[in-house]
């Protein structure tokens, strides 16, 4: 079917069109002729944005690992379906194929079910990049369970917030991790976190790095002795279309994260789609995706998309530093990549580097160039562009969120021209607005303002496990009818959208989404710590940086100053990961205020980025006078 692989910008037009005109015939042709239902729905679409309420292809029936693994085995048994790349470089690259994973999906979803897990539960995975990530994620969808994958970089207090959270019984993790030159003991992090969780009572482990751990006796098996003895056939769990597929977390502006909730079937309907059309995937592709399966970007475009397709997918373990900053493209090499998709963050990081990393290596068989999680700059778009594609592949600056589970504004490549910094046109089926300060919708080209999207597509999240009140109050209710992504956009003259970034607290630092309030948090629990604010500031390789100013109680006054960064930034780690440690901590002795006690962070930002000429109106403050000693004492 045309419309499943558009190939010239006209047919992205015309479907576009008709995508919009008419969304559930659109839809209802792509999820009749693609996939495979054990019974057909009985409506495409239902939905109210004012409570909010979304229901796709209600009614039906069906197994998101049918349609990613058993209907591939006839055609495509023999095929690679994960190929996994492990950290060292000396040791063996996997090639699972269809028939491989299904055998293995299956065994380990019989082990979850003869540890009681069953239909609904959710399950947490806490694992590395290694193949047992990619099949517990299956092995729970096999079986009906609700998958809650916690990236592995996240500290214990991280892990154990999110378990909590949505009640998960069980977790799956490993002896530990390797990445680069660096081996992780996960299962310590674990042993910690479960300190705090007092549901857990059953933990699987995978054996990676053959340490000696500790195995808490009743509550910690190994895996392998389990995976031995389980039968290969698990008949899959039937699910309604409108079942909870997974939670993943994100972190919101304020607040805990929010365990987003994406249901089944047009979370299916729409990963497919969309990784079949931005990467134009053919059968005998290898396609890889440099992100890890614990963030959205890994679920929806290294598991589920890709093998909703019968794609091969490359998993890689490691960094890419090790043993050296050619390692990505000594991997595009060795296995004759064709679409490579990754962060800017890496393209800057990888920028900076000697170019002879790049040139010593075949890429030729690159196909398409992708990138995601936060703004490409220009001058690491051209990088990309002259010295991994050779002016040859189209890069694809795709725009998408963990709640819109799927890409959402992105080049078609090969169909839709592209153009540095701009994630060009909306997907089929995805219907943008630009809204202005008064919330109404801007229609003309060349404005700036907040990015919604006016109408449900497949993918989006539900809800927000156990608050939908928060999932309407965080994306419903600063626009009627509309849903608020939280970024700003500009749309130019022909009506690309270039993403201008976050307009709430949320910071990207090297892609990844980061609440301010939950860091300020944690640097409010040291004991010298009175109160404290996080700002971003621009970073030539992370996008964004974080910057803090910090006031301390009476009993920091006369601390070290560099004893307290570096304590301030240890509790980061313990309470989110390192991924949250601040570049600049500036002790303070006040913050700015409204007169009702509102951080004016606009203030701070600007102060950080160092713009003190064009602060704005400060005499309204509160305590005008702080900003000056702020100023003067900028880092
Ligand atoms: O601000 C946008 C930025 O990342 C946010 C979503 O983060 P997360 O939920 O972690 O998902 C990242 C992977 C899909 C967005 O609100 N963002 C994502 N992609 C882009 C981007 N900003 C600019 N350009 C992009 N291509």
């Amino acid at each position: 079917m045309s419309n499943f692989h558009i190939k010239h910008l006209e047919e992205y037009y015309q479907v576009y069109r008709k995508s919009v005109t008419n969304p559930e015939a659109f839809w209802e042709e792509i999820a009749e002729e693609h996939f495979l239902w054990r019974k057909r729905w009985n409506n495409v679409l239902k939905w109210d944005f004012s409570k909010p309420e979304v229901k796709w292809f209600e009614g039906a029936k069906l197994n998101i690992t049918e349609n990613c693994i058993d209907r591939h085995l006839l055609t495509r048994g023999e095929k690679t379906a994960i190929l996994f790349e492990p950290n060292d470089p000396n040791e063996k690259a996997q090639h699972i194929t269809y028939n491989e994973l299904y055998k293995r999906v299956n065994k380990f979803a019989n082990v979850l079910k003869q540890q009681g897990v069953k239909k609904g539960d959710r399950v947490c995975i806490y694992l590395p990049m290694i193949p047992e990530l990619a099949i517990s994620v299956l092995a729970c969808a096999r079986i009906g369970a609700i998958h809650s994958v916690v990236f592995a970089g996240f500290s214990a207090t991280a892990l154990a917030t999110r378990i909590n959270d949505s009640d998960c019984r069980i977790v799956i993790t490993s002896d530990g991790s390797y990445r680069g030159k660096k081996t992780i003991d996960l299962k310590s992090i674990v042993d910690d976190a479960l300190t705090e969780t007092p549901n857990v009572k059953n933990v699987l482990v995978v054996k990676r790095i053959k340490s000696d751990i500790h195995m808490k006796t009743g509550r910690d098996k190994w895996l392998a002795p389990l995976l031995d003895e389980a039968s290969d056939i698990c008949e899959p769990e039937i699910m309604d279309a409108e079942d909870p597929l997974f939670i993943l977390y994100t972190s919101g502006s304020t607040g805990k994260p929010k365990g987003m909730v994406h249901t089944t079937a047009g979370y299916m309907v729409y990963t497919a789609f969309s990784f079949k059309n931005a990467f134009q995937y053919t059968e005998n592709d290898v396609y890889w995706c440099t992100a890890d399966i614990g963030w959205i970007t890994g679920h929806s475009y290294i598991v589920y998309g890709p093998l909703a397709n019968g794609a091969t997918t490359l998993m890689f373990e490691g960094a890419p530093t090790y043993p050296d900053w050619g390692r990505f493209w000594e991997i595009i090499q060795k296995h004759k990549v064709n679409q490579f998709y990754t962060a800017p963050t890496a393209i800057r990081a990888l920028a900076k580097e000697n170019l002879d990393f790049v040139e010593k290596y075949d890429l030729s068989s690159l196909k398409v160039l992708g990138t995601v999680g936060e703004p490409i700059n220009e001058e690491a778009w051209h990088w990309y562009n002259d010295n991994i594609g050779k002016k040859k592949c189209p890069i694809i600056d795709t725009w998408w969120q963990t709640e819109t589970g799927g890409i959402m504004i992105s080049p078609i490549p090969y169909a839709t021209p592209t153009k540095p910094t701009y994630a060009t046109l909306p997907f089929p089926g995805i219907q943008p607005a630009l809204m202005d300060e008064n919330g109404n919708e801007i229609k003309e080209n060349q404005v700036n303002g907040k990015l919604c999207i006016k109408f449900p597509w497949p993918s989006m999240a539900r809800t927000i496990w156990g608050n939908h009140q928060r999932y309407y109050d965080t994306y419903f209710s600063a626009f009627k009818n509309n849903y608020f992504t939280g970024d700003g956009a500009f749309r130019d003259e022909v009506g690309y959208y270039r993403i201008t970034g976050r307009v709430d607290d949320v910071i990207i630092v090297s892609g990844h989404n980061l609440g301010t309030a939950p860091i300020e948090d944690a640097i409010n629990e040291h004991p010298a710590v009175a109160e404290s604010a996080i700002v971003g500031f621009p970073h030539d390789i992370k996008g964004n940086a974080l910057y803090g100013y910090v006031i301390l109680k009476e009993i920091g006054e006369s601390r070290n100053h560099d004893n307290l960064r570096k304590e301030i930034n240890q509790i980061i780690t313990e309470h989110i990961g390192p991924i949250a440690k601040l570049d600049k901590i500036q002790f303070t002795k006040g913050l700015p205020k409204t007169r009702s006690g509102k951080i004016m962070r606009r203030i701070l930002r600007k102060i950080a980025v160092g713009e003190m000429d064009n602060l704005g109106d400060i005499s309204t403050l509160l305590n005008p006078e702080v900003v000056e000693e702020i100023i003067l004492k900028r880092l």
